[in-house]
C-alpha cells in the first residue's frame, strides 16, 4: 500500500521499506546512464524547506526530483526568524496556496512534520525532525546495506555514538528491526536514550566488545549543536573510548561494513584512513541518497505501482 506522508518509518511499515527499497532498483538503473532523467513526476511541484542546515539530504532531494522531472521550490530559512506555530502555518499555507504536491521538511523541532497536515493536504516527507526522525537517511541506508551484503534478517548492526540526539538512530532502529536485523546501540551511559528501555535493542557501553561480531558498525556524528550539557568529559577521551580507529577497524570481521551518514567529526567518532577502507561504504550511501529519494518520491506521488514505473525505465 502507499503511503500519504513519509513522517517516520511508522508511516510506511514494512511493506513500506520493501516497495521503495524496490522501487530503488529501478531508479539505481537511471542513474546510471547517459541522461539519468524520467518523465515519471512531470507536471508535480516539491517545496523543500530547508528551516536547518543541510547538505547532502537537500541536494539529494534536489536532485532526485530533477531527475524524476518535477519542478522544485527552494526555501532556505536558517537564516530567517521563522521557527513554529503560527508563523510556520503561514509559510505551509502560502506554499500550498502555490500548489504543490509534496513538502519535503527540515526542522530543528521534533513533530513538525506532524504538524504539516493540518494546514495542508499535501504529501509530506520529512528530511530531519529535530532529534526524532529521518526516514529517508534510514531507507538508504537499509538499501546500502542490502546491495552490499545482502538480506538484513539477522544480521547484527551496531549504531555506535552520541545515540541520545541523533534522528538518524531513531529512524534506523525501526526500520532495521522491521527489516529483521538485530541492533546493538554503543554509547556511554550519558548518550544513551532517556526512553530505550522500550526499544527492542540491545545497549552496552563497551564498544571493544562488539566489534568483532558486528556486520556493520554504524558509526553516529557526535551532534554538539544539539547538546545543552557536557555529556562527554572530553572529546579526546570519547574518541579513545568509541571512536572508530584504524586498530579498531583491524578488530572487524572482513566483509563487515562500517556507514556513517555524514557531515563527519573526523579525529572524533571516526578516525585516520578508516573512512576510506575498503569496507567503508560511506561514499555509497551518498549515492544511494540520490536513488532512494526519487524512490520516496514516486512511491507517494508517482501513478502508484512498480508496473507504471516500468514504462519509463525499461527502454
Ligand atoms: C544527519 C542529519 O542531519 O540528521 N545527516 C544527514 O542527513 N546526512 C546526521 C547528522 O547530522 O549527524
Amino acid at each position: 500500500m502507499t503511503a500519504k506522508h513519509i513522517r517516520g518509518i511508522d508511516d510506511l511499515g514494512k511493506s513500506g521499506i520493501e516497495d521503495i527499497l524496490s522501487l530503488s532498483d529501478h531508479f539505481h538503473e537511471v542513474n546510471a546512464r547517459r541522461i539519468p532523467k524520467v518523465p515519471a513526476l512531470r507536471g508535480k511541484t516539491i517545496a523543500l524547506l530547508f528551516y536547518e542546515d543541510s547538505t547532502r539530504t537537500r541536494l539529494s532531494f534536489e536532485t532526485a526530483s530533477k531527475r524524476l522531472s518535477a519542478d522544485t521550490l527552494n526555501f532556505s530559512i536558517a537564516s530567517s526568524s521563522v521557527k513554529k506555530g503560527e508563523s510556520l502555518r503561514d509559510t505551509i499555507e502560502t506554499v500550498s496556496a502555490m500548489g504543490v504536491d509534496a513538502i519535503v521538511v527540515r526542522h530543528g523541532s521534533s513533530g513538525v512534520p506532524w504538524l504539516l497536515p493540518r494546514w495542508t493536504d499535501v504529501a509530506i516527507i520529512n528530511a530531519g525532525d529535530g532529534a526524532h526522525e529521518h526516514p529517508t537517511q534510514a531507507l538508504l541506508d537499509c538499501y546500502t546495506i542490502r546491495n552490499q551484503i545482502g538480506s538484513l534478517v539477522g544480521k547484527k548492526i551496531s549504531i555506535v555514538g552520541d545515540v541520545r540526539h541523533s534522528r538518524v538512530a531513531r529512524s534506523n532502529v525501526k526500520a532495521f528491526l522491521a527489516l529483521g536485523a538485530s541492533v546493538t546501540l554503543v554509547a556511554p551511559k550519558t548518550l544513551m536514550p532517556v526512553e530505550v528501555e522500550s526499544w527492542e535493542v540491545e545497549t552496552t557501553d563497551q564498544f571493544d566488545s562488539i566489534i568483532g561480531e558486528s556486520d556493520v558498525l554504524y558509526m553516529l556524528r557526535m551532534q554538539l549543536e544539539r547538546q545543552q550539557n557536557s555529556f562527554v568529559p572530553s572529546l579526546r577521551e570519547y574518541a579513545n573510548e568509541y571512536g572508530l580507529t584504524e586498530s579498531r577497524a583491524k578488530e572487524m570481521k572482513s566483509e563487515s561494513l562500517i556507514m556513517h551518514p555524514g557531515p563527519m567529526n573526523r579525529g572524533v567518532e571516526i578516525s585516520g584512513n578508516v573512512p576510506e577502507l575498503s569496507q567503508s561504504v560511506i561514499t555509497d550511501q551518498v549515492a544511494n541518497g540520490v536513488i532512494i529519494r526519487m524512490s520516496a518520491l514516486y512511491h507517494l506521488l508517482g501513478s502508484g505501482s512498480e508496473n507504471n514505473l516500468e514504462s519509463y525505465v525499461d527502454e
